[in-house]
């Protein structure tokens, strides 16, 4: 019986509708025993800017009643990051408990590290997505006074670390057994000892996997120096979304990374969406890079269980990237839609 997946879409800023069109035409693109519903939301910095809200109050409904939410990005010169951010993104990641966020990192075939000599990067960042630096804990007292106290609260909580570390085993144990644990536990003697603890206790659970213990600053030096020694990477909320970024850099660019806010249980949708922003520099001229919401699409079809499906349009992807057909961010002449259209060839001679 041919299944149909409701699929929230939620284009947002910037270069957000252009990478969703992309991974949408990619997705209309695939053959299988299943269809897809797409639905529009206009949930934008512009519309924000009219309406004085990002979401209407029963948002969160709405989106309940999908299979998956696929994202492009939110952010706008004339509305401050901290609302855009706490006005779509991160009630979304928190109301529909999308507890862990996931983001593979890979260079590409065909495409180049600007690490010197590095051809291999294999890497799987496993963020905490629900607490931590992004709890949303804190305040400001005396405002506009010489004396302005601004507090933001880390919130590290059993219950979270233990799932996420769960999470990050079980992924190290379906690659290459090796997890590496990243934390700050010098400096920071409450929440991250909090963290380490938690992380050895479940480390016992599997003895099958190597976990090892970095902190974070030096592990910025070892993504860099020596990237193949890393495999599974754990970390919290602040330091994988800062990590992450670096290795999509490391990975090529930042256009190619895509990440998966999930809730494992599956009592709501879980979301995809590119690791990058809304890129004004690059709005409108049709070359934003589309691979890292594509390989969220990818991603988004692993997760639905579309594993054929998930696996055709990644080797796609690959073949498309190992031709040649690069937007500008990796070295290459493509527009979007060149990229785009290159795939959904491709996927014609696959399926
Ligand atoms: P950004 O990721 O939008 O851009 C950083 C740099 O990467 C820019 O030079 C941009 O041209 C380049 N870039 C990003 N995506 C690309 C792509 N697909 N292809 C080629 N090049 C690409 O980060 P930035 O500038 O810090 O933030 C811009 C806005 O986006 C801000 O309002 C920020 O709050 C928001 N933002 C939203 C996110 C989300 O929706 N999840 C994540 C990160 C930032
Ligand atoms: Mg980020």
């Amino acid at each position: 019986m041919t299944k149909t997946y409701q699929i929230a879409l939620l284009p947002g800023d910037g270069i957000g509708p252009e990478v969703l069109q992309a991974g949408v035409d990619c997705l209309k693109a695939l053959k299988g025993d299943f269809t897809f519903e797409f639905t529009t939301f206009d949930w934008s910095s512009t519309n924000y800017k009219q309406r004085g809200y990002y979401m209407p109050a029963d948002g969160i409904e709405q989106l309940r009643r999908h299979d998956a939410i696929y994202f492009g990005a939110v952010g706008h010169q004339e509305v401050p990051d901290h609302i855009s951010l706490w006005g779509l993104i991160l009630p979304i990641r928190k109301e529909l408990q999308q507890w862990v966020n996931v983001r593979p990192v890979q260079i590409l075939p065909g495409t180049q590290s600007p690490l010197r000599g590095v051809d291999k990067i294999d890497w799987v960042i496993i963020r905490e997505n629900s607490e931590g630096e992004y709890a949303g804990q804190g305040g400001r007292s005396h405002v506009g006074t010489a004396y302005e106290v601004g507090t933001e609260l880390a919130i590290f909580t059993r219950v979270a670390i233990e799932r996420v570390m769960r999470f990050a085993f079980d992924t190290a144990r379906a690659r290459d057994k090796r997890l590496c644990m990243v934390t700050k536990s010098n400096a920071q003697r409450y929440g991250m000892v909090l963290w380490d603890e938690v992380a050895n206790a479940v480390a016992k659970e599997y003895p099958d996997v190597k976990m090892e213990k970095m902190l974070v600053d030096a592990m910025t030096v070892r993504m860099v120096n020596n990237p193949d020694s890393l495999s599974t990477i754990v970390a919290t909320n602040l330091h994988a979304d800062i990590l992450s970024d670096l290795a999509a850099a490391l990975g090529g660019s930042i256009g190619i990374a895509p990440s998966s806010n999930l809730n494992p249980e599956r009592n709501f949708p879980s979301m995809f969406e590119p690791i990058h922003g809304s890129a004004f520099d690059l709005v409108g001229k049709g070359v934003a890079n589309p691979i890292g919401a594509i390989w969220s699409a990818v991603e988004m079809l692993n997760f639905l269980g579309e594993t054929t499906a998930g696996d055709v349009l990644m080797r796609a992807m690959v073949k498309v990237s190992a031709d040649g057909v690069r937007t500008r961010d990796l070295g290459g002449q493509a527009g979007t839609k060149d990229v785009v259209d290159a795939i959904v060839k491709e996927l014609g001679q696959l399926q």
